[in-house]
C-alpha cells in the first residue's frame, strides 16, 4: 500500500513496515502465532530483551529518546523525556502499564494483549530494566476478560521460563523483575493515570491533583512511570532496529508507526497499523474501503470520543500528533480561526490525534444525536470528585439530548457552549475537557445542525 500523493511525506519503508501488529492473525492465515511463549520466540521474541540487558541503562534510555517514541495512550507525550523526570536518586521506582482502554472508538490495546501478550511483557521488561524498576503492574480493564486470561497465562509462562522473577545477567549486574496483573472494575476514569494509581492502591479511583506528577510521586508515593500498552509494545522494535531507524520511520517529532482503530461508516472497520504520516482521507478511503453505499462524509472523530471532530473538509491532515497543531502541510486545509475555544498549543484544527480511535460519520448521521450520545457517556463516567465535571457533564447530556429528541428550548445552543466553557480548565483531571472540548467542537463545526434543532423546538 502506498499513496504517491504522500510519497514525499512518508518514507517508502513505512508503508510496508508492521511493528506492533506484525503477529496479528490477519497476517498469518487467521492464526494468532504469538499467543504462547514458544510461538513468540519463533518470531524472534525476547531477542530484544537479550540485547537490552547487554546495554547500560543510560544507553537504552538514550535510544528511546532518539526514537521519538510518543505515548500512545492519548496525550502523545515523548516517552524518553517522561522517563527522565524520574528523580536521579530514586531507590524504588514503579512501572505501570495502562491497559484500561475505555475511550469510545479505541480498541487497539485489547488486540495487542490478546494476539501478542509477550510483546507487551518484553517491552515491559525492557522499560523496567532501563529505569531500574524491580516491581511493576499491568492494570487491565475489568471487562477485558478474555484478554486478562491471555495475559495471565503469558505472565505465568514468562515466570516459568525465568524471564520474570529470576535474576538475569545484565550490563548493570544481576537484574530481576516482579510483574503483577491487576484487573480494574470497568471505570473509564481509571484510565487517567493518577486515578489508576489510586485504584491500584485499593482506593477509590479518583484522580489526584498534579503536580506532583507520578514520575515524582506516584504509586505508594514512589516515583512511577505510567505507559500505555502500545507505547511499551514498541520498545522491542526500537531496541532491535535502533532509535534512529524508528524515528526515521515516522514524521516530524513522532517516530514509528501508528495504530488506528477505524469504526463507524466505513466498509472495512478495523485496527490498522499505518505510517505515522498517513492522512485521515487515505485512512478512510483506501485503508478502510470508503463509505458504504457511496454516501458522502460528514466528519470524523480523529482520536477517540474525547477529541473534537473534524468536518469533511479537514481530513487531508496526517494522523500524527503535531499535525493537528502546527504542521505546515495543513496550511491549505480550511481552518476556522474564529472558533470560540482554545485547547492550547496553537492547535489549528482544535483537536488532537488522541488514542487512535477514528470514528467516521457520513451524511446520514444525526450529528446532534451523536454528540448527545457522547455527552451521556462522559456524564456516566464522571467520577463526581469535581463539581464542574459532575454537574456540568450531566447538564451537557441533558440539554444536548433534549435538542436531539426535539424537546430543546430557545437558547440551548448558547447554553451548551456556556456550560462547556464552565467545565474546561476547572477540574482536577482532563475528563472535564474530554466532554467540554468535543461539545464545543461539535457546536462549532456542525453549528447549523444544532441551530436547526433549536429553531424546530421554538
Ligand atoms: C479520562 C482519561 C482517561 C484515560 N484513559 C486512558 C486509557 O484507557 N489508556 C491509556 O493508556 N491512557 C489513558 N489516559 C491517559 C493516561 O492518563 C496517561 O497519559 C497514559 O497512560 C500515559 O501513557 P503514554 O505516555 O504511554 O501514552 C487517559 C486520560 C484521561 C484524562
Amino acid at each position: 500500500m502506498s499513496d504517491p500523493a504522500q510519497a514525499p511525506l512518508i518514507p517508502a519503508e513505512a508503508w510496508t513496515t508492521r511493528l506492533v501488529t506484525r503477529n496479528f492473525p490477519q497476517f498469518h492465515g487467521g492464526v494468532a502465532i504469538a499467543r504462547t511463549l514458544e510461538g513468540y520466540r519463533k518470531t524472534g521474541g525476547y531477542e530484544a530483551l537479550k540485547k537490552a540487558l547487554s546495554m547500560p541503562r543510560a544507553a537504552l534510555v538514550d535510544e528511546v529518546k532518539k526514537s521519538n517514541l510518543r505515548g500512545r495512550g492519548g496525550a502523545g507525550f515523548a516517552t524518553g523525556l517522561k522517563w527522565t523526570f524520574l528523580p536521579k536518586d530514586a531507590k524504588e521506582i514503579y512501572l505501570v502499564c495502562n491497559c484500561d482502554e475505555s475511550e469510545p472508538g479505541t480498541c487497539k490495546d485489547r488486540e495487542l494483549v490478546e494476539y501478542d501478550p509477550h510483546q507487551l511483557i518484553e517491552g515491559f521488561l525492557i522499560a523496567s530494566y532501563a529505569l531500574g524498576v524491580k516491581r511493576g503492574y499491568i492494570y487491565i480493564r475489568g471487562e477485558m476478560m478474555q484478554e486478562a486470561k491471555t495475559l495471565v497465562r503469558a505472565v505465568e509462562e514468562a515466570y516459568a521460563a525465568g524471564l520474570l522473577g529470576k535474576e538475569q545477567a545484565s550490563a548493570e549486574g544481576p537484574y530481576a523483575l516482579e510483574l503483577v496483573i491487576h484487573r480494574g472494575a470497568g471505570a473509564y476514569i481509571c484510565g487517567e493515570e493518577t486515578a489508576l494509581l489510586n485504584s491500584l492502591e485499593g482506593k477509590r479511583g479518583w484522580p489526584r491533583l498534579k503536580p506532583p506528577f507520578p514520575a515524582v510521586k506516584g504509586l505508594f508515593g514512589k516515583p512511577t512511570i505510567v505507559n500505555n500498552v502500545e507505547t511499551l509494545g514498541n520498545l522491542p522494535h526500537i531496541v532491535l532496529k535502533g532509535g534512529e531507524w524508528f524515528a526515521r520511520l515516522g514524521i516530524g517529532k513522532s517516530g514509528g508507526t501508528r495504530i488506528v482503530c477505524v469504526s463507524g461508516h466505513v466498509n472495512k472497520p478495523g485496527v490498522y497499523e499505518l505510517p505515522m504520516g498517513v492522512t485521515f482521507r487515505h485512512m478512510i478511503y483506501e485503508t478502510a474501503g470508503g463509505i458504504p453505499n457511496g454516501r458522502k462524509l460528514r466528519g470524523i472523530i480523529p482520536g477517540g470520543s474525547s477529541m473534537p471532530p473534524l468536518d469533511a473538509s479537514e481530513i487531508d491532515v496526517p494522523c500524527e500528533f503535531d499535525a493537528l497543531m502546527t504542521d505546515p502541510r495543513i496550511k491549505d486545509v480550511m481552518v476556522k480561526p474564529d472558533m470560540p475555544f482554545d485547547m492550547g498549543g496553537g492547535r489549528r484544527l482544535k483537536t488532537m490525534a488522541g488514542s487512535g480511535g477514528v470514528v467516521v460519520f457520513d451524511e446520514s448521521t444525526d450529528v446532534v444525536a451523536l454528540c448527545a450520545r457522547i455527552m451521556r457517556f462522559y456524564h456516566h463516567e464522571s467520577c463526581g470528585q469535581c463539581t464542574p465535571c459532575r454537574e456540568g457533564t450531566g447538564w451537557l447530556a441533558r440539554v444536548c439530548t433534549r435538542l436531539a429528541t426535539g424537546e430543546g428550548k430557545a437558547g440551548d445552543v448558547d447554553l451548551l457552549a456556556e456550560i462547556a466553557h464552565g467545565i474546561a480548565g476547572n477540574t482536577i483531571c482532563p475528563l472535564g475537557e474530554a466532554a467540554a472540548w468535543p461539545m464545543l467542537g461539535f457546536l462549532t463545526k456542525f453549528r447549523e445542525d444544532f441551530l436547526a434543532r433549536e429553531r424546530k423546538a421554538a
